[in-house]
């Protein structure tokens, strides 16, 4: 176990797998670099993890049990997007303090609006006037150009590299190394496949993917990201 200061904010992680452990690592790394905030443990409904640690964190309990456990914020560290919107409404509707993990190797432009349980990670880069949401991940060296909006509880996969005025909907998958090109919209509960380019606006509830992307299919179960 690490020792917490009287001073810092005890951090919950809601989920211990490996999304979980890169939110650890940018909440210790935010710690060493000064900041008020120390995690403190895991909550995971696998019961195959009881007893273990992961950073020399331990598994504190079910997701269910964190009004058992004393703590001052939380973040939910899960990266289906249906699940961790599901997970941080009920933290809300609880008055929850949602904190941001940002990693103190992210460049994030002074003006840039960050919503509540936002996970920023290693190698992001996101430029002036963009506003991202809120339990989005910005997953490790995405770059989000200037005036980007990022829907709540969307995921920018690694490597993501998002043109100038790129609009990006609530709950919507970018896959990993896809690309969006300038002033393009992605609507809501979408996705992009890995690799793809988006050369065209694509609507809300799509799985598109390829170079030019493509619709695939429509996503039926919506919210299923
Ligand atoms: C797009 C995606 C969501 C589709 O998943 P799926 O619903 O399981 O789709 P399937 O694998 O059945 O593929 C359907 C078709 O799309 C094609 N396709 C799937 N992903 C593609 C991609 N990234 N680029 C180009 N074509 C793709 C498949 O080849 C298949 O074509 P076919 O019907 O001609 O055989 C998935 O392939 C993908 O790219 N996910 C991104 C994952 C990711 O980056 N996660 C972030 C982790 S940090």
């Amino acid at each position: 176990m690490i020792p917490v200061s009287d001073s810092q904010l005890r951090v919950l992680i809601l989920g211990a797998g490996g999304h979980a452990q890169v939110v650890a690592d940018i909440l210790l790394r935010m710690r060493d670099a000064g900041a008020a905030i120390t995690p403190i443990g895991y909550l995971d409904d696998n019961i195959s993890l009881a007893g273990h640690t992961f950073l020399d964190l331990p598994i504190l309990g079910r997701i269910d049990e964190a009004s058992n456990i004393d703590h001052d914020a939380a973040i939910v560290a899960i990266g289906h997007n249906t699940t961790r919107k599901r997970i941080y409404a009920a933290l809300m509707a609880q008055n929850e303090r949602l904190v941001v993990a940002r990693h103190p190797r992210a460049i994030v432009a002074p003006d840039v609006l960050i919503g509540p349980g936002t996970v920023i990670c290693a190698g992001v880069v996101v430029n002036p006037g963009s506003a991202i949401g809120a339990n989005v991940i910005l997953n490790t060296g995405c770059t989000i150009d200037h005036h980007n909006t990022i829907g709540d509880h969307a995921h920018i996969a690694p490597g993501v590299h998002l043109g100038g005025d790129v609009h990006i909907g609530s709950g919507t998958l970018v896959g990993i190394g896809a690309t969006v090109i300038p002033q393009r919209s992605v609507g809501a509960w979408s996705a992009i496949g890995a690799g793809s380019v988006v050369t065209k606006n694509m609507a809300d509830g799509v799985m598109a993917a390829g170079n030019p992307a493509r619709v695939i299919r429509a996503i039926q179960e919506a919210g299923s990201r």
